[in-house]
């Protein structure tokens, strides 16, 4: 593989929101779940677990209280600067679309692993290590997913704590694993959402921190409005 043929990788996938019903090959998810186990963790700790959800009732249950949160955020949202806010201020959709997605990935975590790291880093970046573990699987899932022809989304409220809660008890997920995120997977009933990719200069610092490049308060709200709203005119 050639690193032009990864760059095409990693901008082709996109997170799609809208997911037709259609049945997945039997071994897509095998193939998805074997790549995130080659994932890095921090000293090797591999905390992850995958819980694949097919079953239509069961989506539907997360679904709803997936929107119950969504409800709870949009309404936290709409208390914000209307020009600083984020596209869940709307949570007017009735049904979230990933719940058509035919497959949920959930991932979790088994939080004893952290007993892996050093003890200098248990003690002191245990968070840090153990969700980065279970980020860099999860890239790797949808990583894969994309190389598969499949559309993913990255659902992270189910990770909050009521949603956790309840789908931690209908599931029967032992209290010390913890759902990390969880990825529908399927393919796509719509197009990805326009996305603004900050400029390469801005961001690199060359020996030492440029401060030329440092973005000031202003510049940060105009990036803010511009991932909000790619259509908006400036942000870098
Ligand atoms: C940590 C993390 C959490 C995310 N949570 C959500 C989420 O809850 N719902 C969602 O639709 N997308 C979620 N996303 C996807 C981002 O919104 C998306 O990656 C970003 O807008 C860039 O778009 P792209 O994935 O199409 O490139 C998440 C992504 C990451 C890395």
């Amino acid at each position: 593989m050639t690193y032009e043929d990864f760059l095409e990788l990693v901008k082709k996938r996109r997170s799609i929101r809208r997911f037709k019903p259609d049945p997945l090959p039997d071994d897509y998810v095998e193939k998805i779940i074997e790549a995130a186990r080659w994932s890095p963790s921090g000293a090797n700790s591999q905390p992850w677990e995958f819980v694949v959800v097919k079953d239509r009732d069961t989506k539907e249950k997360i679904g709803e209280w997936f929107q119950e949160a969504a409800e709870l955020s949009s309404r936290v949202e709409n208390t914000r600067d209307s020009e600083m806010r984020h596209s869940s201020a709307n949570s007017n959709v009735a049904r979230p679309g990933f719940i058509d997605a035919p497959v949920l990935i959930l991932l979790c975590g088994d939080l004893r692993t952290r007993e892996v790291y050093p003890l200098a880093s248990m003690l002191t970046r245990a968070d840090k290590i153990f969700y980065s573990s279970l980020a860099s699987a999860f890239l790797y899932m949808h990583l894969a997913a994309t190389t598969l022809g499949l559309a993913s989304r990255w659902v992270s409220s189910t990770a909050n704590t009521l949603p956790q809660a309840r789908i931690k008890n209908l599931l029967g997920i032992p209290k010390e694993f913890e759902i990390y995120d969880t990825m529908a997977l399927g393919y796509p009933a719509s197009a990805p959402r326009p996305r603004f990719v900050r400029e390469r200069q801005g961001m690199v610092h060359r020996e030492k921190f440029d401060k030329s490049i440092y973005r000031n308060a202003q510049q940060l709200r105009e990036f803010i409005i511009k991932v909000h709203n790619p259509n908006a005119p400036a942000g870098k």
